[in-house]
Parts: structure tokens; sequence; C-alpha cells
């Protein structure tokens, strides 16, 4: 298959529309930009679409989709009944990164849900991802476009290394704005309950609907709750430790470990903010920005872990970001990432 790749600005020109509603149409992906990370789409209703979407991912079958649509009304075929105070987040953080899981109705294919009764939806945020549903004219289902396991893509290579001839089309969008995939929260209950982290965090949750909690994660009768909480994630080919301390404790313990990996020929990389840039000398350097911009920090988190894959480092640390309002959401896919490898020095 030779793929096509097309820009933003591409979107106005009737040919290229047309392609998409064909290939969507017909039950073939096309990668696009959101504003949380870029998403790999396929027609909700087409199982040749879907499947595809699990097939070119490698993501196990029973890890539900998100359902994509371009505005709120666009919802009411797919799901049962909402909640008053699941309305009200709809109307404060749509269109954005907040996915709500929801009771299906009987369209929703259970291929799509990974065989649970619930729909997790969401009305993205970039103006270009809802261009590209409109043009579509179809619900569109969107995972993060990276090969399962990997981390999420927030840069069109991202996407092109991981799925350049085996999608129909890839819309380039740049950089993704957030970096970091949406909140999914879970409103069937008779409180809001946060199944992965996001930039709409808890306290924001909260203010619009007087309550919220986290996930357990997994169930009493240990099934998790969201399914994608049991698969490895976001993991890159080095081994990742987090490493917390006092800065000096960490830059200290990364430098000794710098020094140790010199001796046995260890490729060392460092995901480090721009405060400490010049305080630790490994093989590889990633700058994560500053740590008092938590926003930076995440918009750069998955490009820092697929820079490190890109120059084959063998070991990476990388500091602990516990501050700011997209620490949840960062610490969430950090720790997945290292595979919960934690060093405290406290
Ligand atoms: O920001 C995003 O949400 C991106 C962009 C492309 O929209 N998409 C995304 O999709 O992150 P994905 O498939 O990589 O992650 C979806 C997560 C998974 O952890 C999945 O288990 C959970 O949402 N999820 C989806 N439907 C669910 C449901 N019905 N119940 C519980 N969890 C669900
Ligand atoms: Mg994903």
């Amino acid at each position: 298959m030779k793929t096509r790749v097309y820009t933003y600005q591409d979107l106005e020109k009737q040919q290229v529309q047309e392609d998409i509603r064909q290939t969507f149409t017909e039950g073939k992906n096309v990668v696009f930009p959101t504003e949380t990370v870029y998403g790999i789409g396929g027609y909700a209703l087409s199982k040749e679409g879907i499947s595809g979407i699990y097939s070119v991912k490698g993501r196990p079958s029973d890890n539900p989709l998100i359902l994509h649509v371009a505005k709120q009304e666009d919802i009411k075929p797919f799901i049962k009944t909402v909640q008053p105070y699941a309305r009200k987040l709809m109307e404060h953080f749509w269109p954005g990164p907040l996915t709500l899981v929801m009771e299906k109705s009987d369209i929703v294919p259970m291929y799509i849900t990974g065989g649970l009764h619930t729909v997790g939806i969401r009305v993205p945020g970039s103006e270009i991802a809802r261009k590209v549903i409109e043009i579509a004219g179809l619900p569109i289902c969107a995972p993060s476009a990276n090969i399962s396991g990997r981390p999420s893509s927030t840069l069109v290579e991202h996407v092109i290394e991981d799925f350049m001839d085996k999608v129909d089309i890839i819309i380039d969008g740049g950089k993704s704005e957030i970096g970091l995939e949406s909140t999914v929260v879970d409103v069937t209950g008779e409180f809001p309950e946060i199944l992965r982290p996001g930039m709409v965090t808890s306290e924001m949750i909260k203010e619009v609907v007087g309550a919220v909690q986290f996930s357990q994660a997994i169930d009493e009768n240990d099934t998790p709750k969201s399914p994608g909480m049991k698969y490895k994630h976001y993991a890159p080919k080095g081994m990742l430790t987090i490493i917390e301390g006092s800065p000096t404790q960490v830059i200290d313990y990364m430098n000794q470990k710098i020094i140790e990996s010199k001796e046995t020929g260890v490729k060392v990389g460092v995901l480090i903010p721009i405060e400490y840039v010049g305080l630790v000398e490994p093989d590889e350097i990633f700058m994560m920005g500053s740590l008092h911009n938590s926003k930076e920090i995440a918009s750069n988190l998955f490009e820092g872990l697929r820079s490190m894959d890109s120059k084959n480092v063998d070991v990476i640390y990388t500091f602990a970001f516990h501050q700011g309002e997209m620490k949840d959401a960062i610490m969430n896919r950090l720790l997945k990432a290292a595979n919960y490898q934690v060093i405290s020095l406290k």
C-alpha cells in the first residue's frame, strides 16, 4: 500500500475531501491530528474499518476505541441515557480533551467496545480533527496513532515511523498541542470517575459537577474498568527509570550511573527539565521544558521517549514531574512507560 500524505491545508481541496470520505466509507484508515495526540481513524460502523485499526496497531481486541463526533448533538444515536451531570461536563469541556464513557445504544457494535456495554465518546477540540470528521460525514473511531505499546504520536514523523504505507491516508497537522491523550471519565455512575487522567483535571471536573473520584483501576472481580489500564503502555525500547528525590540527589545519582555505564558500554539517555541542563552529561539528552510549565512538559513527553528510541539508548533516566496542573497525567504516562520502575532517594 502507498500512503497518501496530506497537509491540513489540503483539506480545503475538493478532491482531497472526496478521497477522505471515500477512504473512510470503504472501511479503510486515515490518521489525523487532534489536540491531544494523533489518532488512527476508521468508520465506526464498518467492521473492516475497525478491524483494520486493530490489526495495523497490533491492539488487543478487548481494548475499546473512542468514538469521535464533530458536535455534541451527534452523540444521540450512540448512547442510551445521559446523566444530568454528564451533560454539564459536555457543555463545559466539549469540544475538548475529555472522553465520556456512557451506556451504549444498540447500534454501537461490540467490536468497537471490546465487548463492553459502554462506549467512550468525545468531540475533539482540534478544528482539523472536527473538519476531518465532518468531511467523512460519519462517526469515527480513533485510538492513538501508535503501534500498540509504543509512545503515542505527537508529531507526523512519529506517525510516519509507525504507519507509513500501512494506512491509506496520513494528515499532517504539525505538533499536537496538548501531547497527552484525553481525560477518560466514566459517567455511568452517581459521580464521575476518572479512568485516565489528562488535561481536564479532577479539580476542573469537581468545579463543574461538585464531585469526582479516581478509579480504583481494578474492580472486585479483578477486571480493570478501563481495559486499556492493564496493557503495557508507552514503553520506549530502552529501559526507563524514574528517579525521585531532591534535585541534587537525583543529579548525583544520574551522574554516578552515567560514569558506571561508560565502563560497561551501556548508552544512557536522560529526560531533563531545562533548569538542570548542563548538570548531567549522558550520551543523549532530551529537554522536556521548564519544571514550572507542566503543559510544556506534557507536550514533549512522548517526543522525548521516541527520541530516545531513535538514538538507540539502552537505559533512560527521568526526573519525576510532580508540579503543575498536568502532573497527574504526566506521571500516569511516565509510570506506565517505566513499567512502574521508580528509584526513590528521599
Ligand atoms: O486523546 C485521545 O483520547 C486520543 C485521540 C486520538 O482522541 N485517543 C486515544 O485512544 O487515546 P486510545 O484508544 O489510545 O485510548 C482509549 C482509552 C483506552 O485506555 C481504553 O481502554 C479507554 O480509553 N476506553 C475506551 N472506551 C472505553 C469504555 N467503554 N470503557 C472504559 N474505558 C474505555
Ligand atoms: Mg493509546
